[in-house]
């Protein structure tokens, strides 16, 4: 039978708790479709760090390229320093196997409140495409005079015609299989004055190839405004790595809670393993009490479904979600609810397995 190898790195925090239960749910839905799911289980964590020095093993990569795709819970803990533990476990991994799109849906579930006032589902609906190698994320820089008057720090944003050029066509490609058809840019030319007039003009260049999508772009700064003002006008969103960052805790929040917001790192080419996590981080203020929502971390896996090609079990995952939200079934405290992280994680698997 169909048979996956998935590595599993739950990582800090309420990674923790809610990496088991993406994987109760990824289990039932293995059962009722029909494949096999092998897991190797990595603790690579801070934990891991303040024991060994690093938050992965040396060959920690090649442990991972040997896997299907790889299911990340949260990284980052308040006592190891933030950069330390993202540079040495989540962003090695999106970097190192080309995982060049992070994409984020941005949904209004229907059964969920969204902090707008007279905004609906139909209302918020989009998708932010975020560029996840590159840009502001970059390794170039440095500090000198460190101590003296004279110190001075640098960060330079790299912006490649490849890195660039990918990641909008990707954005076009969604674009074409949405029924409104359209491409908004977020961008930032009239201050970031080498690399975002680059953007533009790459992104100028792209929409020629695609003259069935209506093309749109925003400096950032107006476009929260609009995120927040006018949800309705977005379809696709396209932003370098730091820009969509932004957009993709903003959207979420705008869309009710980023407790359910998914993600998906993407090899589109599938040379390496792709990895799903969920939007959010590890929640330190909530983290041991099992009272996160682990929705994020199961829409994420059902991403990961889709990816490995078993579409069928991942359109009845998202189908349960929306079920469960839309029926008042049990939900957590950051949607207004009452119940525990495991509650909703059993329910969903229990509406898989019954065929929902
Ligand atoms: P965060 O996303 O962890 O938390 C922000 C707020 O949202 C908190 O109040 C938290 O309680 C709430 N929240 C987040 N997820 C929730 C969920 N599933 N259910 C209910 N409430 C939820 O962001 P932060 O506080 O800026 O970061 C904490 C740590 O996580 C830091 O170390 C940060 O670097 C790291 N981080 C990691 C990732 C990742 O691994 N991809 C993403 C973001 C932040
Ligand atoms: C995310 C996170 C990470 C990012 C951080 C923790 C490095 O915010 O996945 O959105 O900026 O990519
Ligand atoms: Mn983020």
């Amino acid at each position: 039978s169909r048979s996956y190898r998935i590595a599993v790195v739950p990582g800090d925090g309420i990674g923790k708790e809610t990496v088991p239960e993406g994987l109760r749910v990824l289990d039932a839905a293995a059962r009722r479709f029909g494949f096999d799911l092998t897991l190797d289980h990595y603790d690579w964590s801070c934990e891991t760090y303040k024991k060994t020095g690093r938050m992965m093993p040396e060959d920690g990569m090649e442990r991972l390229a040997e896997s299907d795709s790889i299911f990340l819970g949260a990284v980052g803990w308040p006592d190891v320093p933030d950069h330390v533990s993202l540079w040495g476990l989540l962003i090695p991994i999106r970097r190192g196997f080309d995982q060049y799109i992070s994409l984020r849906p941005c949904k209004l579930m229907p059964g969920t409140k969204t902090p707008l006032a007279n905004r609906g589902p139909a209302d918020i609906d989009f998708y932010v495409v975020r560029e996840n190698t590159e840009g502001e994320y970059s390794s170039s820089g440095g500090r000198m005079f460190e101590g003296t008057p004279r110190e001075f720090v640098s960060q330079e944003s790299v912006f490649t015609r490849h890195g660039v050029d990918r990641v909008l066509k990707y954005a076009f490609e969604l674009a074409q299989t949405r029924p409104r058809k359209k491409v908004t840019s977020a961008t930032k030319s009239n201050g970031i004055t080498f690399t975002m007039p680059y953007w533009d003009e790459r992104f100028a260049e792209m929409a020629k190839s695609y003259p069935g999508i209506t093309t749109d772009q925003f400096h950032i700064d107006i476009l929260c405004a609009h995120f927040v003002q006018h949800p309705d006008w977005f379809d696709v969103v396209v932003g370098s790595n730091l820009f969509g960052d932004i957009l993709s805790d903003l959207g979420p929040a705008v869309a009710g809670s980023i407790g359910i917001a998914p993600s998906a790192n993407i090899n589109p080419e599938k040379a390496h393993p792709s990895m799903f996590e969920p939007v959010h981080g590890s929640a330190p203020d909530i983290a041991g009490k099992f009272i996160c929502n682990p929705i994020g971390q199961i829409w994420s896996g059902a991403m990961m479904l889709e990816h490995l090609g078993e579409k069928e079990a991942a359109d009845a995952i998202l189908r349960c979600i929306e079920k469960l939200l839309a029926e008042g079934g049990p939900r957590t405290r950051d949607l207004g609810g009452q119940a525990g992280t495991e509650d909703v994680g059993r329910a969903l698997a229990q509406a898989i397995a019954a065929g929902g």
